[in-house]
């Protein structure tokens, strides 16, 4: 039977009044305004469907785009309404009559992959920009089986940090694979078997950095938050404080960065460099790339449009990648890392599902410590109390 619950949306008239009041000025932006609580009336649950009560969900960047319509008024192209949330962890509380994978009591993990092309690649993201995809930063959802993976509890992450990758980590995997691979069509193993790998702050960066140095390589984390850096040294990931540098505002910024990465690197520079933010760090990030380096990115945080000196790119053999979210093949297999290899930092505050407008208010603000998660129910299932 359809039901009715609380869930987060976002309207294109909320965004409008929001962007009226601070007059356009995005920094002055308050998400809490925007991203509100409705109620959404869920389908019935046909053959293929699960009906999953959320337990907890992440709090994703393509939130706050959407909140600040920055770069697509995603809320207006999908028709003035939409309910965000592409993260999320949940009990399977009803399966239809076709449902194979799972059963009542499963606990569940999505991915928002919501339209694969014939390679598997997202044409469109769940509860983004695929027309009629519900999200779920509610109380319940409908989900067909294919949108959702077993979630693996028994990897050694407590059930907040496994909350906290559902969208992260395949982005990740996806970015480390690709670069990877790139790099090594132009050197192989045999002839330069450990890279330099540099990231920029934020949670995809951080997950790509793990899969690096659990492969070997040499990591840096170029962040301006303390907390996170010293999480990341715990793994033996170089922590560069990215404020040192001014955050690249100028052009002396990136020599004083330039220099410091040919010292840490004994000359050799960054292999490869992932780049989720653009804007200034850019600019960085190839400032520091080694010859025949790849610069990936999944991400426009700062800015959408890049300019780049295309001759001297050709002549130093530097690639640059651009790659969106994992196919299902490869959401699986980032799953199967969790707790072996990705070890989130997350942010002190577990927010309540009330609060989770405030969650994205303080990622706006960028003054969380890790991977901010709420929890969405009070009550958790018995198999799972034990990961809290
Ligand atoms: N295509 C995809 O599938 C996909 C998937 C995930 C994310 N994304 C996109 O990638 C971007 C980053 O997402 P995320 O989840 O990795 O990040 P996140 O965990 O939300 O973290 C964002 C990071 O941005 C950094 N930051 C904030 N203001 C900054 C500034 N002025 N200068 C430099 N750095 C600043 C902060 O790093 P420090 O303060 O630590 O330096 C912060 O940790 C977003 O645009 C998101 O939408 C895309």
């Amino acid at each position: 039977m359809g039901s009715t619950v609380k869930a987060y949306a976002i309207t294109a008239d909320a965004v409008a009044a929001e962007r009226k009041r601070v007059n356009d000025d995005l920094e002055q932006v308050d998400i809490a305004k925007v991203v509100r609580l409705e109620d959404l009336d869920l389908r019935d649950v046909g053959p293929r469907d699960v009906r999953l009560r959320i337990l907890a969900v992440s709090a994703e960047h393509n939130i706050n785009h959407a909140a600040l319509a920055d770069t697509v008024n995603i809320a207006e192209a999908r028709g003035g309404r939409m309910f965000p949330g592409n993260s999320a962890l949940g009990e399977v509380v009803e399966v239809g009559t076709e449902v194979d994978k799972f059963k009542v009591g499963d606990i569940a993990i999505t991915h928002c992959n919501g339209d694969p092309d014939r390679f598997g690649f997202p044409l469109r993201i769940w509860a983004y920009d695929m027309p009629e995809s519900v999200g779920w930063y509610a109380e319940e959802a409908v989900v067909e089986e294919w949108q959702l993976l077993q979630a693996p509890l028994d990897c050694g992450l407590n059930l907040w940090e496994m909350a906290a990758l559902p969208l992260r980590a395949p982005t990740a995997y996806h970015m480390w694979r690709r670069a990877l691979g790139i790099f090594r069509v132009k050197v192989t193993r045999e002839q330069l078997a450990t890279v330099n790998v540099l990231g920029f702050g934020g949670g995809v960066s951080e997950l790509f950095l793990m899969l690096a140095k659990s492969e070997g390589h040499n990591a840096y984390f170029c962040s301006g938050s303390p907390e996170r850096r010293a999480a990341l040294e715990e793994m033996g990931i170089v922590g560069i404080d990215q404020k040192e540098y001014n955050r690249f505002a100028e052009r002396g910024d990136v020599s004083r960065f330039r220099n410091t990465v040919r010292d840490l690197t004994g000359g050799a520079d960054m292999h490869i460099v992932c780049d989720m933010l653009r804007g200034p760090v850019f600019g960085a990030g190839l400032a520091v790339a080694a010859r025949g380096g790849v610069n990936v990115s999944a991400g426009w945080q700062l800015s959408q449009v890049l300019e780049y000196n295309s001759a001297l790119l050709s002549v130093k053999q530097i690639t640059l990648d651009h790659t969106h979210y994992e196919t299902l093949p490869g959401c699986a297999a980032a799953t199967e890392l969790y707790g072996r290899v990705f070890k989130p930092t997350i942010h002190e505050e577990i927010y309540p599902f009330e609060d989770l407008g405030r969650a994205f208010e303080e990622m706006h603000r960028n003054t969380q410590t890790g991977i901010p998660i709420i929890r969405v129910a009070d009550e958790l299932p018995d198999s799972v109390k034990h990961l809290t």
